[in-house]
């Protein structure tokens, strides 16, 4: 089969395409076809080194998370996946999984759930890690109730689009930033307010907020704590929380990781079964052009999400 590896830590240029043995599976695992994958910012720090001294790899090493497709073979502990099911999840190599940027992947049962059945496998392995991510945040932590005001900073990234439609459907007025094209989208998905970060603002444009969600880091975070009203709630994808401030402010901030867990993605199929959250994909690419699929997304300008097409549908 054909895997899309690293042997060594780099630009998208050390990703080699390469014909490998189809991985075998531990009794936790699935088989999966790969019909379909993702890519994330964290498969660009995994194959940069970024993060080479927090999650040590033993390279070659196949590199991606997303994927959608079909079980092939089922492990001996797995209960509620057959062969032949259509699934979604994610087959992460640092998970232990053998990496979702290939023909087959094994992945953990724990990771996978049924894919919804009204989209394409390419739309169901764009919304794998973001989904997860903007359910765990909007549900778990925030607890997003209709009426309440929530800053989506980043909306018109992979998890700022899935974010926005679902605090949309629960009620709640969302302000969110974005620029060029990003504005556009942002729009159509129905936020109330879009803040052009690159001209305006936000910390002096929004007040008095029941919740921020970070996609986008950095020191504004800190400077989003600025606009919650006091019991207000904070939660980062991408930054580091100062307790001390926080709590000065009388507000909590939380710093997420988000696990992909079969609960989720079923919370997930759900809200795409029922139209609550549609696919936002701006760029497909072949496995063979994953290299470029990476410039796309580090050098380009995306909106939404970069899909790897592995198989013909
Ligand atoms: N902790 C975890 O478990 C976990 C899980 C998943 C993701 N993450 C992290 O979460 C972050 C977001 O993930 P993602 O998949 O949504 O990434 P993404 O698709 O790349 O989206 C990021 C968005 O942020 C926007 N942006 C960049 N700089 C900005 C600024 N100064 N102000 C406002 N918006 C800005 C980008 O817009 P432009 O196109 O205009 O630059 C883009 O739309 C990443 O850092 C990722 O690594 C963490």
């Amino acid at each position: 089969m054909k895997a899309a590896r690293i042997s060594e830590y780099g630009g998208p240029e050390v990703i080699s395409i390469e014909e490998i043995a189809e991985p075998g599976i531990e009794p936790h695992q699935v088989l999966v076809e790969v019909h379909a994958a993702s890519i994330n910012p964290f498969d660009g720090k995994i194959r940069s080194g970024a993060m080479k001294d927090y999650i040590p790899l033993t390279l070659p090493v196949t590199l991606g998370g997303d994927i959608a497709g079909v079980v092939k073979q089922v492990g001996s502990d797995v209960t509620g996946f057959a062969i032949g099911d259509e699934v979604y999840g994610q087959a992460n190599a640092v998970s232990g999984s053998s990496g979702g940027f290939a023909e087959v992947a094994a992945a953990a049962a724990a990771n996978l759930s049924t894919k919804p059945s009204n989209v394409s496998f390419e739309e169901a392995a764009s919304l794998v890690l973001v989904g997860a991510s903007a359910l765990q945040a909007i549900n778990e932590h925030i607890k997003l109730q209709p009426g309440q005001k929530l800053f989506v900073h980043g909306g018109a990234g992979g998890i700022g689009t899935v974010a926005i439609q679902v605090a949309k459907q629960i009620g709640a007025h969302v302000a969110t930033t974005a620029t060029g094209s990003g504005v556009d989208l942002v729009k159509a998905l129905g936020v109330d307010e879009v803040i052009d970060y690159k001209t305006e603002d936000f910390s002096t444009k929004l007040a008095e907020y029941d919740a921020v969600f970070d996609t986008v880091g950095g020191d504004d975070f800190a400077k989003s704590l600025g606009i919650l009203k006091k019991g207000g709630i904070a939660v980062t994808m991408a930054a580091q929380v100062d307790e001390a401030t926080a709590s000065e402010l009388g507000v909590t901030a939380i710093a997420q990781m988000t696990a992909t867990t079969t609960e989720v993605l079923d919370e997930l199929r759900a809200l795409v079964e029922t139209g609550v959250v549609a696919a936002q994909i701006d760029k497909t690419f072949s496995l063979d052009q994953i290299a470029d699929a990476f410039r796309a997304k580090e050098e380009g300008s995306v909106n939404g999400k970069v899909v790897i097409a592995v198989a013909e549908e």
